[in-house]
Protein backbone atom coordinates (compact mmCIF):
# COMPACT_ATOMS: atom_id res chain seq x y z
CA UNK A 1 0.00 0.00 0.00
CA UNK A 2 1.45 3.63 -1.01
CA UNK A 3 2.10 5.70 2.19
CA UNK A 4 0.64 9.10 2.65
CA UNK A 5 2.15 11.42 2.85
CA UNK A 6 4.72 9.77 0.09
CA UNK A 7 8.07 9.28 1.46
CA UNK A 8 10.42 11.67 -0.06
CA UNK A 9 14.41 10.34 -0.17
CA UNK A 10 17.06 13.57 -0.67
CA UNK A 11 20.40 13.43 -1.09
CA UNK A 12 22.71 16.36 -0.13
CA UNK A 13 26.07 16.40 -1.94
CA UNK A 14 27.16 19.84 0.08
CA UNK A 15 30.53 20.53 -1.36
CA UNK A 16 31.03 17.36 -2.75
CA UNK A 17 30.95 16.32 -6.32
CA UNK A 18 33.19 17.03 -10.06
CA UNK A 19 31.57 16.03 -13.23
CA UNK A 20 32.53 12.60 -12.84
CA UNK A 21 30.12 12.59 -10.23
CA UNK A 22 27.67 12.42 -12.61
CA UNK A 23 27.75 8.56 -12.95
CA UNK A 24 26.69 8.13 -9.33
CA UNK A 25 23.24 10.11 -10.87
CA UNK A 26 23.18 8.16 -13.55
CA UNK A 27 23.78 4.49 -11.37
CA UNK A 28 21.04 6.08 -8.96
CA UNK A 29 18.45 6.41 -12.09
CA UNK A 30 19.34 3.08 -13.03
CA UNK A 31 18.62 2.15 -9.52
CA UNK A 32 15.05 3.88 -8.83
CA UNK A 33 13.54 3.08 -12.38
CA UNK A 34 14.63 -0.32 -11.14
CA UNK A 35 11.80 0.39 -8.35
CA UNK A 36 14.82 -0.50 -5.67
CA UNK A 37 13.12 2.52 -3.80
CA UNK A 38 9.39 1.46 -4.18
CA UNK A 39 7.05 4.69 -4.43
CA UNK A 40 9.19 6.54 -2.73
CA UNK A 41 10.31 10.13 -4.57
CA UNK A 42 13.98 10.66 -4.61
CA UNK A 43 15.48 13.55 -5.00
CA UNK A 44 19.66 14.61 -5.58
CA UNK A 45 20.84 18.13 -4.37
CA UNK A 46 24.34 17.99 -6.10
CA UNK A 47 26.27 21.98 -5.99
CA UNK A 48 25.03 24.32 -8.36
CA UNK A 49 27.69 23.46 -10.83
CA UNK A 50 26.29 20.38 -11.56
CA UNK A 51 22.74 21.07 -11.54
CA UNK A 52 22.38 21.93 -15.09
CA UNK A 53 24.37 18.18 -16.38
CA UNK A 54 22.79 16.44 -13.81
CA UNK A 55 19.38 17.67 -15.12
CA UNK A 56 20.53 16.24 -18.85
CA UNK A 57 20.89 13.27 -17.18
CA UNK A 58 17.93 12.85 -15.17
CA UNK A 59 15.94 13.80 -18.03
CA UNK A 60 12.67 11.68 -18.41
CA UNK A 61 13.07 9.93 -15.26
CA UNK A 62 12.04 9.51 -11.70
CA UNK A 63 14.50 11.26 -9.68
CA UNK A 64 13.90 15.24 -9.43
CA UNK A 65 16.52 17.74 -8.89
CA UNK A 66 17.56 20.19 -5.74
CA UNK A 67 19.73 22.77 -5.23
CA UNK A 68 21.31 23.47 -1.58
CA UNK A 69 20.65 27.56 -1.20
CA UNK A 70 18.79 30.34 -3.07
CA UNK A 71 19.16 34.19 -2.49
CA UNK A 72 15.64 35.47 -1.11
CA UNK A 73 15.42 38.44 -3.98
CA UNK A 74 14.99 37.13 -7.70
CA UNK A 75 17.57 38.85 -9.34
CA UNK A 76 20.06 42.19 -8.80
CA UNK A 77 23.29 43.02 -7.57
CA UNK A 78 24.43 40.12 -5.61
CA UNK A 79 27.69 38.78 -6.48
CA UNK A 80 28.05 35.23 -6.48
CA UNK A 81 24.92 34.56 -5.21
CA UNK A 82 21.57 32.20 -7.29
CA UNK A 83 18.48 33.19 -7.69
CA UNK A 84 15.47 30.81 -7.22
CA UNK A 85 14.16 31.31 -10.80
CA UNK A 86 17.65 30.42 -12.04
CA UNK A 87 17.71 27.25 -10.11
CA UNK A 88 14.88 26.24 -11.72
CA UNK A 89 15.74 27.52 -15.08
CA UNK A 90 18.76 25.07 -14.67
CA UNK A 91 16.59 21.85 -13.65
CA UNK A 92 16.09 22.50 -9.92
CA UNK A 93 12.57 21.62 -8.44
CA UNK A 94 13.48 22.00 -4.85
CA UNK A 95 16.13 23.47 -2.92
CA UNK A 96 17.26 23.34 0.41
CA UNK A 97 17.02 26.76 2.62
CA UNK A 98 18.34 26.66 6.78
CA UNK A 99 20.66 24.32 6.89
CA UNK A 100 22.37 24.51 9.63
CA UNK A 101 25.76 24.40 8.14
CA UNK A 102 24.38 28.11 6.61
CA UNK A 103 22.67 29.27 9.65
CA UNK A 104 26.25 28.45 11.51
CA UNK A 105 28.61 29.20 9.21
CA UNK A 106 26.91 32.34 7.47
CA UNK A 107 24.93 33.36 10.95
CA UNK A 108 21.53 33.19 8.45
CA UNK A 109 18.59 33.77 10.92
CA UNK A 110 15.34 32.84 11.01
CA UNK A 111 13.95 35.63 9.22
CA UNK A 112 16.17 35.17 6.09
CA UNK A 113 15.21 31.39 6.16
CA UNK A 114 11.92 32.20 5.76
CA UNK A 115 12.32 35.17 2.63
CA UNK A 116 14.61 32.13 0.87
CA UNK A 117 11.70 29.64 1.49
CA UNK A 118 9.21 32.47 -0.33
CA UNK A 119 11.35 33.04 -2.78
CA UNK A 120 12.08 29.45 -3.96
CA UNK A 121 8.42 29.12 -3.67
CA UNK A 122 7.31 32.30 -5.31
CA UNK A 123 9.57 31.02 -8.17
CA UNK A 124 7.91 27.33 -8.47
CA UNK A 125 10.67 25.55 -5.94
CA UNK A 126 9.55 23.89 -3.26
CA UNK A 127 12.05 24.69 -0.13
CA UNK A 128 12.99 21.94 2.08
CA UNK A 129 13.48 23.88 5.32
CA UNK A 130 15.96 22.58 7.91
CA UNK A 131 15.90 22.74 11.40
CA UNK A 132 17.56 21.38 14.10
CA UNK A 133 19.33 21.89 18.06
CA UNK A 134 22.96 21.75 19.27
CA UNK A 135 24.41 19.23 21.31
CA UNK A 136 24.61 22.18 24.44
CA UNK A 137 21.18 23.27 23.04
CA UNK A 138 19.38 19.30 23.96
CA UNK A 139 21.52 18.72 26.99
CA UNK A 140 20.03 21.93 28.23
CA UNK A 141 16.15 20.18 27.46
CA UNK A 142 16.06 23.21 25.00
CA UNK A 143 15.48 20.73 21.93
CA UNK A 144 12.12 21.22 21.32
CA UNK A 145 11.82 24.75 22.41
CA UNK A 146 15.03 25.33 19.85
CA UNK A 147 12.91 23.80 16.98
CA UNK A 148 9.39 25.24 17.54
CA UNK A 149 11.40 28.44 17.91
CA UNK A 150 12.78 28.21 14.03
CA UNK A 151 9.43 26.67 12.88
CA UNK A 152 7.46 29.23 13.68
CA UNK A 153 10.35 32.14 12.19
CA UNK A 154 11.24 29.99 9.21
CA UNK A 155 8.61 28.87 7.38
CA UNK A 156 6.24 30.43 4.94
CA UNK A 157 2.42 30.67 6.28
CA UNK A 158 1.27 30.63 2.54
CA UNK A 159 2.93 27.07 1.85
CA UNK A 160 1.65 23.93 1.11
CA UNK A 161 2.29 20.41 1.34
CA UNK A 162 3.62 20.34 -2.40
CA UNK A 163 5.88 23.10 -2.11
CA UNK A 164 7.36 22.73 1.60
CA UNK A 165 8.85 19.59 3.23
CA UNK A 166 10.51 20.42 6.88
CA UNK A 167 13.63 18.24 7.88
CA UNK A 168 15.05 17.99 11.31
CA UNK A 169 18.72 17.50 11.74
CA UNK A 170 20.04 17.47 14.84
CA UNK A 171 23.02 19.50 14.64
CA UNK A 172 25.14 16.89 16.50
CA UNK A 173 24.27 14.33 14.73
CA UNK A 174 25.48 15.69 11.38
CA UNK A 175 28.68 13.82 10.00
CA UNK A 176 29.18 12.53 13.41
CA UNK A 177 28.03 8.91 13.22
CA UNK A 178 25.75 10.09 16.29
CA UNK A 179 21.90 9.75 16.01
CA UNK A 180 19.41 10.25 19.00
CA UNK A 181 17.55 7.53 20.04
CA UNK A 182 14.72 6.34 18.16
CA UNK A 183 12.25 8.18 21.33
CA UNK A 184 14.09 11.23 20.45
CA UNK A 185 13.23 11.38 17.18
CA UNK A 186 9.65 10.41 17.55
CA UNK A 187 9.30 12.80 20.38
CA UNK A 188 10.43 15.44 18.08
CA UNK A 189 8.70 14.64 14.65
CA UNK A 190 5.61 14.29 16.80
CA UNK A 191 6.39 17.73 17.85
CA UNK A 192 7.05 19.36 14.71
CA UNK A 193 3.67 17.72 13.30
CA UNK A 194 1.66 19.19 16.34
CA UNK A 195 3.32 22.75 15.19
CA UNK A 196 2.26 22.24 11.18
CA UNK A 197 -1.23 21.42 12.65
CA UNK A 198 -1.69 24.93 14.34
CA UNK A 199 0.04 27.03 11.41
CA UNK A 200 -1.45 24.75 8.43
CA UNK A 201 -4.65 23.59 9.80
CA UNK A 202 -5.76 19.87 8.43
CA UNK A 203 -3.03 20.19 5.59
CA UNK A 204 -0.01 20.17 7.91
CA UNK A 205 -0.43 16.35 8.46
CA UNK A 206 0.46 16.66 4.63
CA UNK A 207 3.60 18.38 5.24
CA UNK A 208 6.64 15.76 4.91
CA UNK A 209 8.71 15.93 7.74
CA UNK A 210 12.17 14.47 7.11
CA UNK A 211 15.01 13.02 9.16
CA UNK A 212 18.79 14.00 8.60
CA UNK A 213 22.06 13.63 10.90
CA UNK A 214 24.66 10.26 10.02
CA UNK A 215 21.42 8.28 8.33
CA UNK A 216 23.15 5.32 6.56
CA UNK A 217 21.72 1.92 5.13
CA UNK A 218 22.47 0.31 8.73
CA UNK A 219 20.29 2.47 11.01
CA UNK A 220 17.66 4.16 7.83
CA UNK A 221 14.89 1.04 8.59
CA UNK A 222 14.53 2.14 11.93
CA UNK A 223 14.90 5.30 11.98
CA UNK A 224 12.47 5.88 8.74
CA UNK A 225 9.71 3.45 9.99
CA UNK A 226 9.28 5.94 13.46
CA UNK A 227 6.31 7.37 13.31
CA UNK A 228 5.89 11.39 11.47
CA UNK A 229 9.36 10.43 9.53
CA UNK A 230 8.45 10.91 6.20
CA UNK A 231 12.14 10.16 4.66
CA UNK A 232 15.35 11.27 4.90
CA UNK A 233 17.66 14.04 4.01
CA UNK A 234 21.24 12.66 3.53
CA UNK A 235 24.60 13.89 3.70
CA UNK A 236 27.63 11.79 3.31
CA UNK A 237 25.87 8.71 2.02
CA UNK A 238 24.21 10.06 -0.62
CA UNK A 239 27.15 10.81 -2.55
CA UNK A 240 27.49 6.58 -3.72
CA UNK A 241 24.68 5.47 -5.27
CA UNK A 242 25.01 2.09 -3.30
CA UNK A 243 24.67 3.44 0.32
CA UNK A 244 22.05 6.05 -0.90
CA UNK A 245 20.11 3.25 -2.41
CA UNK A 246 20.51 1.29 0.42
CA UNK A 247 18.87 4.07 2.57
CA UNK A 248 15.85 4.21 -0.11
CA UNK A 249 15.55 1.13 -0.84
CA UNK A 250 13.56 0.70 2.67
CA UNK A 251 10.91 1.58 0.90
CA UNK A 252 10.70 -0.94 -1.82
P1 LIG B 1 25.18 13.41 7.09
O1 LIG B 1 24.17 12.45 6.53
O2 LIG B 1 26.51 13.37 6.39
O3 LIG B 1 25.26 13.32 8.58
O4 LIG B 1 24.62 14.89 6.75
C1 LIG B 1 23.31 15.19 7.05
C2 LIG B 1 22.99 16.50 6.44
O5 LIG B 1 23.46 17.54 6.87
C3 LIG B 1 22.10 16.49 5.27
O6 LIG B 1 21.65 17.79 4.97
Amino acid sequence: MSRDPRPLVAGNWKMNGLKAGLEEIVAMRRAVEGRQAGDAEIIVCPPATLIISAAAVLQGGPIALGAQDCHPKAGGAYTGDISAAMLKDAGASYVIVGHSERRAGYGESDALVRSKAEAANEAGLAAIICVGETKAEREAGEAVSVVSGQIRGSLPPAATPANLVVAYEPVWAIGTGLTPTASDVADMHASIRALLGEIYGEAGVRVRILYGGSVKPSNARELLGLPNVDGALVGGASLKANDFMGIAGIYA
